[in-house]
């Protein structure tokens, strides 16, 4: 078998294939895949976040091995940071770190056994190909109180491919969130064109919103 990679990942068909992919990729995602690829991603995500007034407690969707929660510390988000995602080895290299106050291993499609307890909810590199498509937003809004503020990643491959344009329009006009606002920000750094030319110009909008 081929060692896991962004390819494979942005292919995957399905949560058991999904689920696999992170059980072997977990071991080498930070020192190969985000150092080799010049993550950018966590970062714009936690600088959106906190330019846009931040919030906490912290809820990290798809939190994997936990590099928006690193970043955020590292641009003065205090308080409580949870992390929720669905692959045990991804949470294990979270726990391993020690930033999170909670892990929670749960598949954010379905609703998440937590109560409504936060002001901030982010999210990097989850909502992509082969990933979790925009019906986790209503689960998402289940658990922030009014108020709270979302940065959520959105790789534009799936933008309006996947339907989070209308999704996320769909609940602006419901009125269950307001203050929307949209940043285009590119993925990766200037080393990812040697490592993996096909996606190294990718670029992600990140979502902001307040729960209403
Ligand atoms: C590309 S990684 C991003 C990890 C981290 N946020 C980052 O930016 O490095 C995507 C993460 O989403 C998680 N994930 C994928 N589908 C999921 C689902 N249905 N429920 C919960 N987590 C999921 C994977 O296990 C993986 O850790």
């Amino acid at each position: 078998m081929s060692e896991p990679d962004l390819s494979g990942a942005l292919t995957l068909t399905g949560p058991e294939a999904c689920l696999a992919h992170y059980r072997a990729w977990a071991a080498s995602y930070d020192s190969g895949f985000a150092e080799g690829m010049d993550y950018l991603l966590p970062a714009h995500v936690a600088a959106a976040f906190l330019a846009a007034g931040g919030g906490s407690p912290v809820l990290d969707v798809g939190a994997g091995t936990d590099l928006l929660a690193e970043r955020l510390r590292e641009m003065g988000q205090a308080g409580p940071m949870d992390a929720v995602d669905f692959s045990a080895e991804m949470l294990g290299r979270a726990a391993e770190k020690g930033i999170y106050r909670q892990l929670v291993q749960a598949d954010i499609t379905k609703p998440i056994a937590l109560p409504r307890q936060y002001g901030g909810i982010v999210s990097s590199g989850t909502f992509t190909a082969g990933h979790v498509g925009p019906e986790a937003f209503p689960h998402l809004l289940a658990l922030a109180w009014p108020g709270a503020q979302f940065a959520l990643s959105v790789n534009l491959r799936v933008w309006a491919a996947q339907g989070f344009d209308r999704a996320v329009e769909a609940l602006q006009g419901a009125g269950q969130i307001t203050a929307l606002q949209l940043i285009e920000v590119q993925i990766y750094g200037a080393a990812a064109a040697a490592l993996d030319p096909d996606h190294a110009t990718d670029r992600a909008q990140v979502v902001l919103f307040r729960a209403v």
